[in-house]
């Protein structure tokens, strides 16, 4: 018996890489214990990049290989594009009648992300952007979910989430409104290769399917301790991304490796070479799952249909007992 109901999406801003996995391990483990809605949000995309969707279709395309070749599972999981299940608009305009203005003037990362843009020179001040966590809010509630896994930089949207399910329900005297709970994904945080965050922008980044000779590049590119710069100086792992890296993916050998490391009996070069092999490793199965789908692209466009009808099915439900307590 699965225990409950989540819904979980992501934007389809651009592809996807070693450092969302962790994410998407939490939302693959979920599979077994929940009724998974799993929604590649393309409108929610749409809020700050409206004025370029050239690359929108092939994004969604991409996040969903992306998604299948980790190991979400359409047999298990209802894996769909947002604007495929039109219920998440019909709650969004109508959730938009109930929500306070000054609830989305005052989300902390709105002003913030108004002014950042902004500066860039780009103005969304737009009705869509300021409704952003409407639209997020009706994706979840529109399947009843109890459960919601997020980053923390979510926690508001989730709260706010709460809040409108309450007012509805106090509005309308019904209980269709499920509250849903955060769970925290408890990221592992992974740096890019110059032990930044990873992030596509700052080119440090290690795509979900790079290949063996990409990671071989990106490794050998990795920050190592700046103060080693002969094999026989003594090395410190805590400062080294190629150290942090073996923690993730090397975990047989990384104590060997630090020993060595800090002892100077193993060089940068060497201790590169056995991370690139571990990730090429790791890499590898990932690698080969989304080249069969990519080769197969009906077969991708059927399974996104399945999961939109499964989704709908559910969707469509919760929408016909909120017009009935809205009297529509
Ligand atoms: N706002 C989320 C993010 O940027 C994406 C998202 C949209 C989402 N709708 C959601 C996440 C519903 C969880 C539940 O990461």
């Amino acid at each position: 018996m699965k225990k409950g109901i989540i819904f979980s999406g992501m934007r389809p801003t651009g592809r996807l890489h070693l450092g969302h996995l962790s994410v998407l391990e939490s939302w693959v483990k979920l599979q077994k214990d929940y009724h998974c809605y799993y929604g590649i949000v393309d409108w929610h995309a749409l809020t700050t990049g409206f004025d370029d969707t050239s690359e929108l279709r092939d994004n969604v395309r991409e996040m969903a290989l992306d998604w299948l070749s980790v190991g979400l599972d359409p047999e298990e999981s209802s894996i769909f594009i947002q604007s495929h299940v039109k219920e998440h608009g019909e709650l969004y305009l109508l959730l938009g009648m109930t929500t306070p203005l000054s609830w989305l003037e005052r989300v902390p990362t709105y002003k913030e992300q108004l002014h950042q843009f902004g500066q860039a020179g780009k103005d969304i001040s737009t009705y869509g952007f300021l409704g952003y966590p409407v639209l997020m809010a009706a994706d979840i509630l529109v399947y009843r979910a109890t459960t919601v896994p997020v980053g923390e930089d979510q926690l508001p949207h989730l709260e706010l989430t709460r809040e409108i399910a309450r007012r509805f329900n106090y509005m309308y005297n019904t209980d269709v409104m499920t509250e849903p709970q955060a769970v925290l994904s408890k990221v592992k945080l992974l740096p890019g290769i110059d032990n930044r965050k990873m992030s596509k922008s700052y080119g440090n980044d290690i795509s979900l399917n790079a290949s063996t000779k990409e990671i071989q590049e990106k490794v050998a590119q990795m920050v190592t301790d700046p103060a080693r710069i002969r094999k026989t100086d003594l090395g410190h792992p805590d400062v080294c991304t190629v150290h942090t890296y073996h923690t993730f993916y090397n975990e047989q050998e990384v104590s060997d490796i630090c020993r060595d490391c800090t002892a100077g009996k193993i060089g940068c070069v060497a201790c590169k070479k056995q991370l690139a092999l571990k990730l090429d490793q790791f890499i590898a199965p990932i690698r080969e799952k989304r080249a069969e789908l990519a080769a197969r692209p009906d077969l991708v466009d059927q399974i996104l249909e399945n999961g939109a009808s499964k989704a709908r099915e559910k969707a469509s439900q919760t929408m016909q007992m909120i017009r009935d307590a809205m009297k529509i």
